[in-house]
């Protein structure tokens, strides 16, 4: 049995993003493939406190000071075979709530556990305004997962222009994941 998570980030429950985690679900799903769904907008993550010089704590115990939700979730991705980002897109970026707790993975992961480092994943970054900025949104994950020395499998831009053809594209995009994760991730990196 392999372990995927679905971490995802928006207020509305049936919008864009939540149209297309569900996409990608239905795609995953599989009698092989056991999901663990992660909604941050129900989460308590408070943001980093950059606690001691800067370098806080966790780089030298591998553990965030903050206790809230922040740990449990990290375990979980610990624990994935897979993991899937999926935030709508606010200011050209992540959601606030997708940066509290992406900050404190980065701080914990990238610089002493590397528990999440080579994990294959994937991006979806949902647009419901102009589009502008859906690149941007990837761009800044990306950046922080190669921090962690995470693997991208691929980068999934949804706005309102092309949902109804995206959702489509993701239901196939889980259907492949489910596929590498058993059968190899066709990457040379
Ligand atoms: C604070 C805020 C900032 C936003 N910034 C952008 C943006 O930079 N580009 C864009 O296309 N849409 C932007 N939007 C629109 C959101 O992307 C859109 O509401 C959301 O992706 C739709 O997903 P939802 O249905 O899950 O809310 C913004 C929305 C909010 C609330």
């Amino acid at each position: 049995m392999k372990k995927v998570a679905l971490i995802w980030s928006s207020p509305n429950k049936d919008g864009l993003t939540a149209s297309a985690k569900e996409s990608m679900i239905s795609g995953l799903t599989s009698d092989d493939i056991e999901i663990t769904e992660i909604h941050l907008n129900e989460k308590k993550i408070e943001h980093c406190r950059a606690c001691g010089n800067g370098w806080g704590t966790c780089n030298k115990t591998g553990n965030c000071v903050i206790k809230d939700d922040f740990s449990d979730i990290y375990d979980i991705l610990i624990e994935a075979d897979g993991i899937i980002f999926v935030s709508a897109v606010y200011w050209s970026d992540m959601t606030e709530c997708f940066k509290a707790f992406f900050d404190r993975l980065r701080r914990c992961d990238a610089t002493k556990n590397h528990l999440l480092a080579d994990k294959r994943c994937i991006i979806v970054a949902c647009a419901g305004g102009t589009g502008r900025g859906t690149l941007e949104c990837m761009t800044q994950f990306e950046r922080g997962l190669t921090h962690m020395g995470m693997r991208v499998y691929d980068r999934i831009p949804v706005v309102r222009f092309n949902r109804d053809y995206m959702l489509e594209a993701l239901h196939k995009a889980g259907e492949c994941y489910a596929d590498a994760l058993y059968n190899g991730f066709d990457m040379y990196y």
